[in-house]
């Protein structure tokens, strides 16, 4: 659709940015804090582990005042579940509740707008060991962390997201080192459904208590949402690309707003054996379980082909790379997008596409909780950095975020990745993509001091014109 006059966006809309507590934090056994399943895991070949990392533990005053700098209205950053609880269930800590009473009130104090992510890939080890979110009892456990945030913070956060990427713990799980796969397993894919089924339900049954305990405030998912091309106008690829969309995204929003399994998804699941167990009570706490958003992470689109049911899968697939299923969908490389340093198709009227799907399917307004650019970013000597790229790729993003909004999409606000380099799920530090640059490598943790990148100074004036001028 060609618009003679774009839309403006709206006046209250939320301008932020995102990270996540294992990635940025650092501290990670430190004032009380137990293991999570990141702490535990197998740190990907030559990159860091996550004893530091952005170091914004003890220096979340200064991030989020640089936040405040460029105009934040919103700030996401997700809650650790062993900070608060370093079993997992049992006694609180005191030091954890205070962290994040710190992080929310620092927030206020600069009119930023906590919005908090309640899990982002982070099971606690004490619980990963007693069948993390494939133990039927996870939904009591995720509910009982909810109870504690809601009761001590439910005063003054008002925007809560559930479960980041649920569709990514389901569907790359050992990329993001959290599949937990019990001894002797023979059908994987019903294992790793039952513990998505069991996630769905946590999340309904943690949506219902938010809105019994907090009836002012508002919470949805926050799934990585990628609308799915056919490769070609084959029919066959066409279906490829009706199974993928189903399997990647709508499964995750069909749930999370109308409280059903989307019906290709569950018709594969029986064709392999591997449909979840119902536990008394699920289909009513799945109904009951209403998002009053839909919060989302978009990098780009994905394109698959018919399969034909006997091809080798690729196995190096992550967030953004699609692999395949036998006989459902077969990942294929769009020749028509460029690609990131790191790989990612970069697809920005995708982002339009993706959009416009989601309201027409769901109707509820919309934020956008991550996007982004993972780049080699370089300090120079006189303490820049010129991250061109990554404006581009924020710009033409944004851009078509309103021309979404004059396709008549109700969008509330944008929080792309990250506020702050932080570490990559696996690619480790160097795979930057935050407004303020971290000094440090690798392994040779420098000075950890913040530089505002030439991204920083763009966005800030991006915000203060509320997205009207977009130029450099
Ligand atoms: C999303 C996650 O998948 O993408 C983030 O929610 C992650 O945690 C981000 O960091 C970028 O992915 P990566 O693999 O480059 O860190």
């Amino acid at each position: 659709m060609l618009h003679k006059k774009l839309k403006p966006f709206p006046q209250d809309f939320l301008w932020g940015a995102s990270t996540s507590a294992y990635q940025v934090e650092g501290a990670n056994l430190i004032d009380g804090k137990g293991p999570s399943c990141q702490d535990i895991k197998e740190i990907p070949e030559g990159t860091s582990d996550l004893t530091v990392c952005a170091d914004h533990y003890h220096r979340y005053q200064e991030d989020i005042a640089l936040m405040a700098e460029m105009g934040f209205k919103v700030y996401r950053f997700s809650i650790s579940w062993t900070r608060l609880i370093p079993e997992g269930t049992g006694e609180v800590n005191p030091k954890g509740i205070e962290f994040y009473n710190n992080i929310i009130d620092e927030c206020i104090k600069h009119d930023i707008i906590p919005l908090v992510t309640m899990f982002h890939f982070d099971m606690p080890a004490a619980l990963d060991a007693r069948g993390s979110w494939g133990n039927p009892e996870s939904v009591d456990w995720f509910l009982n962390f909810a109870k504690v945030m809601y009761e001590n913070y439910g005063d003054r956060v008002k925007y809560w997201l559930t479960i980041n990427e649920q569709n990514m713990l389901t569907l790359v799980g050992p990329v993001i080192g959290t599949l937990h796969l019990p001894e002797g397993c023979t059908n994987e894919l019903r294992e790793i459904y039952q513990q998505n089924h069991h996630m769905l339900v946590a999340q309904a049954k943690a949506m219902a208590l938010c809105h019994e305990m907090l009836p002012e405030a508002k919470i949805g998912p926050a799934p990585n949402i990628s609308l799915v091309y056919p490769a070609s106008c084959k029919p066959e690829d066409n279906l490829a690309a009706q199974n993928y969309n189903a399997v990647r995204n709508w499964l995750y929003l069909d749930m999370a707003v109308y409280g059903v399994y989307n019906n290709l998804v569950w018709a594969w699941l029986e064709e392999n054996d591997a449909t979840p167990t119902f536990a008394p009570g699920d289909e009513e706490a799945l109904k009951n379980g209403r998002a009053d958003f839909i919060g989302f992470n978009y990098y780009n689109t994905a394109t698959c082909e018919a399969s034909e049911g006997d091809e080798e899968m690729r196995s190096d697939a992550d967030q953004q790379t699609a692999r395949g299923e036998s006989g459902m969908f077969k990942g294929y490389r769009n020749p028509h997008l460029p690609t990131t340093e790191f790989g990612w198709e970069i697809d920005p009227m995708g982002f339009r596409a993706t959009i416009r799907e989601m309201y027409s399917r769901y109707r509820l307004p919309m934020i956008v909780t991550e996007n982004g650019l993972g780049a080699y970013d370089k300090l120079t000597e006189d303490g820049k950095i010129h991250d061109q790229y990554r404006i581009n790729y924020l710009r033409t993003h944004i851009e078509q975020i309103q021309l979404a909004i004059s396709d008549g999409a109700e969008m509330m606000g944008y929080c792309p990745w990250s506020a702050i380099d932080l570490i990559s799920t696996h690619e480790g530090m160097v795979k930057r993509y935050g407004f303020i640059y971290v000094d440090r490598d690798e392994f040779d943790l420098k000075t950890l001091n913040r530089y505002r990148k030439d991204s920083f100074y763009w966005y800030k004036k991006v915000i203060s014109t509320n997205g009207d001028d977009l130029t450099d």
